[in-house]
């Protein structure tokens, strides 16, 4: 009999409804940004301890701005590479090769999907600018070690928190480390805007950068008036609506993204504690001869359950697979963003002279990684029956 688990369930409510219903029902309606961007941007900084967020139209849109952003303030060019996980989404990386940078890649750990700390210190040289860690699927993937030694060096960290919104290290919520910090608002998530994203970060520099870069490259974006009078100044022979100053796309979202954000965050503290209750339910259920248990759970916030096969046998793996769309069991394999990133034609170009072998972890994950949903409205007597199925499969 099929249990029907799909990735992610009523994510979008019928109370996220009525607060789009509220605000189309006046007149002279207009939905492009305004107010209650503003609002969302105030509320969401609030929640996360930061002093500044700008909304975006996706987790990808922040990404490239916060790779445009160092871009711009990289004033020592010799400083042109990024280290990044090959576990991640494509856009953490692509945003690093469309903004000129080289992209150093770095193996993760089984325990927390994240880059391996002491492979990101070996691979520090004095062409690294920035770490862009990312927090893959609810786990934190900082330690003291990794952050006293980018500050010590004058590393730039920049935190990817959109597959972990809520996660903490050390009792601080994860994307307030670093100097920026991406989320996604996607359907899929913690929270969403249906699709959305936040760039965060508490330099004001940055964050001026980040609303011009958001809006086409425009100066009037800015938000600081004595820096655009001093640019306005600079530049008589144009029109002071029409500065543009960095070449950039249009990344903005609208009134009705933010007001669904704005209902949506009233819940996630609630929603994530279910989760994060869901989530240990799974991890004590399950059978750790077949499947990888050893998760480093501190200070988690997982929107799915990642489930590492044990064993390396493709024809097991591929029974797994079997038995899982049998019973209607919705998965995704390679964990986040598809498994190694070095295996992806996109990066042909910089895979092909790297021995695949040095990255052990995540080409294990390729392979035998996954993730199934883990959502608010999960029953507990859901997951017995998923993580019974998921036991009982002979590999
Ligand atoms: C780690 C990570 N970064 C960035 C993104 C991109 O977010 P979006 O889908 O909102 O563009 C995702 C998407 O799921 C992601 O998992």
């Amino acid at each position: 009999m099929k249990i029907n688990h799909p990735l992610m369930k009523n994510n979008f409510t019928r109370s996220d409804m009525n607060a789009v219903k509220k605000i189309i029902n006046v007149k002279n309606l207009i939905l492009t940004q305004s107010k209650n961007v503003r609002q969302f941007e105030k509320k969401w900084s609030k929640w996360l301890g930061v002093k500044y967020s700008t909304f975006v139209n996706s987790g990808s849109s922040a990404n490239f701005i916060t790779l445009s952003i160092l871009k711009i303030l990289n004033k020592n060019k010799k400083k042109n590479e990024i280290i990044v996980p090959t576990l991640t989404w494509i856009a953490d990386i692509s945003s690093v090769i469309m903004n000129g940078f080289k992209p150093i890649f770095v193996d993760i750990n089984f325990e927390n999907l994240s880059m391996n700390v002491d492979q990101v210190l070996k691979k520090i040289s004095k062409k690294t600018l920035a770490v862009f860690m990312t927090h893959a699927q609810g786990f934190n993937g900082l330690n003291e070690k990794l952050i006293k030694n980018l500050k010590r060096k004058k590393i730039h960290l920049i935190e990817d928190v959109c597959e972990s919104h809520g996660a903490k290290f050390a009792n601080k919520k994860l994307g307030t480390f670093g100097l920026i910090s991406n989320f996604s608002f996607y359907y899929a998530h913690h929270l969403t805007t249906i699709e959305g994203g936040m760039v965060c970060t508490n330099n004001k520099r940055v964050y001026e950068l980040s609303r011009i870069l958001r809006s086409h490259g425009m100066l009037r974006e800015s938000g600081n008036k004595s820096f655009e009078n001093k640019i306005k100044n600079k530049y008589r022979n144009l029109s002071p609506q029409f500065i543009f100053l960095y070449p950039t796309f249009n990344f903005r979202n609208t009134e009705i993204g933010a007001v669904i954000g704005l209902n949506q965050l009233k819940q996630l503290n609630k929603n994530n504690s279910i989760r994060s209750k869901n989530f240990k339910l799974f991890l004590k259920l399950i059978d750790g001869k077949k499947y990888w248990k050893n998760f480093d759970i501190e200070g988690n916030s997982n929107y799915a359950f990642p489930i590492i096969l044990r064993t390396k046998n493709i024809k097991k793996r591929d029974l797994f697979e079997k038995k899982l769309k049998e019973k209607g069991i919705e998965f995704r394999r390679g964990n986040a963003g598809g498994g190694n990133q070095l295996r992806q034609p996109y990066l042909k170009k910089f895979s092909k002279s790297l021995n695949l072998k040095k990255y052990k972890n995540v080409d294990h994950i390729h392979f035998f990684g996954y993730y199934i949903g883990n959502y608010p409205v999960l029953k507990k007597t859901k997951i017995i029956a998923i993580v019974n199925i998921l036991n009982n499969i002979k590999i």
